[in-house]
């Protein structure tokens, strides 16, 4: 046979490349092109098909409650398709770098009860350790109430909204419930003068009470003097602000099981667990307000919280940030908040009605209040009935319970620099 070579096409001559020849060796390469396009086609539609939340969700429908492997699956696959972050540290302020004196002046100031008009409240007699850095009450008792937690009484007027705990308040945009501050620092002036919070009358009075305490002068001086005299100059009400707001950057809740499972330790999490996340980011469409790390979006909605649990109730009569920016649309709406810690941080929502996440979770199932026949100016859409089944109610708890990291609150100083005693000592 004769060999392939340039000579061979000669033209003219006698050639290995006749007509015949040249038909089948064609009709070949063109049956291997064929299949090659039609594996190369193929291949780049299975490379296409790129999990999505939707499908994932889908996916588990058919999964047996007990097939961890497959719901570690799903959930490892929901994180990604979530682009789930771990927690970083919070931003500070340039001018608050959490300098280590001004975190220990903030902490001894926030269990100090001289702040408040007549002595007898502290931030800690709202935001106690004990309590989630909350109270565990509906709503707060402002200045005249004794104790802590639930326990606190006294002649102190109720307030009208549930405390907030202080754990991660550094991660929010926005602070109080209708999200009038923007920064910790700014936060912390207003309960010190709120004549049903803390009560104090003047400023002058702050400062003068707190110069006259020989250790304050020195903590001040170290954290906020340069070349100080310890006269007390830098006590000062940008200062006090600056040493609580960078003792509260301090109160994180960085470290919890699910923070371990997002990290890549599958033992983290209760198969239980894997399907509560499941219905988390699915069904129950919590994270569409609910964004990890944070668990909030820094943003406000309205989810028509009733005023009260009792049947046909009407919508909560506090305007939230429509007082804000007065306008009706706002009506009702609040600040989303994080969920870390949310089992110890009960009960819930701004007017603190609703006992335990069991609640909740009916709340949500019913698609809020407008769900529950009440009348709401402007729930948000996403919060809708959600057919959840008992199990998938029960999941999505034990899911939330994998925020708690129950071991990370501050203790009660043994004593604060006025002399008088810390709540809870
Ligand atoms: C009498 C109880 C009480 C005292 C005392 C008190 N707070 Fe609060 N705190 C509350 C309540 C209630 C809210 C929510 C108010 C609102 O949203 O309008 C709140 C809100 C906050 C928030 C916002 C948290 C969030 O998630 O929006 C921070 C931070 C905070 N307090 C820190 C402090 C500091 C610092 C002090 C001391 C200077 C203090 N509180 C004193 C009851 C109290
Ligand atoms: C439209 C956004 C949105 C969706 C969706 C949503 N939430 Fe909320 N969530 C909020 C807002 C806003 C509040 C505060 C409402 C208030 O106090 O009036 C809240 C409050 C909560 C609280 C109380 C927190 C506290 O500290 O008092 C919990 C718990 C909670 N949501 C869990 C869930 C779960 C679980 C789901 C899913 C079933 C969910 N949320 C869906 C926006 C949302």
């Amino acid at each position: 046979m004769t060999i392939l070579s340039l000579k061979d096409l000669r033209v003219g001559g006698y050639s290995w490349l006749s007509l015949p020849r040249v038909v089948l060796l064609g009709s070949i390469a063109l049956m291997v092109t064929g299949v090659v396009s039609w594996w190369i086609v193929r291949y780049d539609a299975d490379a296409a098909v790129v999990p999505t939340t939707a499908g994932l969700v889908e996916e588990s429908r058919r999964l047996t409650p007990d097939d961890r492997q497959e719901w570690l699956r799903i959930t490892r696959g929901l994180l990604a398709t979530e682009s789930v972050q771990q927690m970083a540290a919070p931003v500070e302020p340039i001018n608050n770098r959490g300098e280590a004196t001004r975190v220990e002046l903030g902490y001894l100031l926030f269990f100090d009860p001289v702040i408040s008009g007549d002595r007898t409240t502290s931030c800690a007699s709202c935001h106690h350790p004990d309590y989630g850095m909350a109270d565990g009450m509906a709503r707060g008792v402002g200045i005249g109430g004794h104790g802590y937690g639930p326990q606190r009484g006294g002649t102190g007027r109720e307030l009208t909204r549930n405390t907030p705990s202080v754990f991660n308040s550094a991660f929010n945009n926005l602070q109080f419930w209708d999200g009038r501050a923007a920064t910790l620092e700014e936060q912390a002036l207003i309960p010190i003068f709120a004549e049903d919070e803390m009560n104090q009358t003047s400023v002058a009075e702050l400062l003068r009470r707190l110069r006259a305490v020989p250790r304050y002068r020195q903590l001040f001086a170290s954290a906020f003097g340069h070349q100080s005299n310890g006269d007390g100059s830098e006590i000062t009400l940008p200062n006090i602000t600056r040493a609580i707001a960078a003792f509260e950057r301090k109160l994180n809740i960085v470290e919890t099981a699910y923070d371990r499972f997002v990290r890549g330790d599958d033992t983290q999490l209760s198969t239980e667990q894997l399907r509560g996340m499941v219905v988390f980011f699915g069904q129950g469409q919590c994270a569409v307000c609910h964004i990890p790390p944070h668990f909030h979006d820094g943003v406000l909605a309205s989810t028509g919280v009733p005023v009260s649990l009792e049947k046909g109730a009407p919508l909560d009569k506090d305007p939230g940030f429509g007082a804000v920016i007065r306008r009706r649309d706002a009506f009702g709406q609040f600040k989303t908040p994080g969920l870390r810690n949310i089992s110890r941080t009960a009960p819930y929502m701004h007017n603190g009605i609703f006992r335990t996440l069991e609640e909740i979770v009916e709340f949500y199932n019913d698609g809020g209040g407008r769900g529950r026949g009440v009348e709401v100016i402007s729930q948000d859409s996403k919060v809708e009935k959600l057919n959840l089944n008992s199990q998938q109610k029960a999941d999505l708890i034990s899911f939330l319970r994998s925020l708690d990291n129950l071991e990370s609150s501050p203790a009660v100083p043994a004593s604060v620099p006025s002399g008088l005693t810390p709540v809870g000592r």
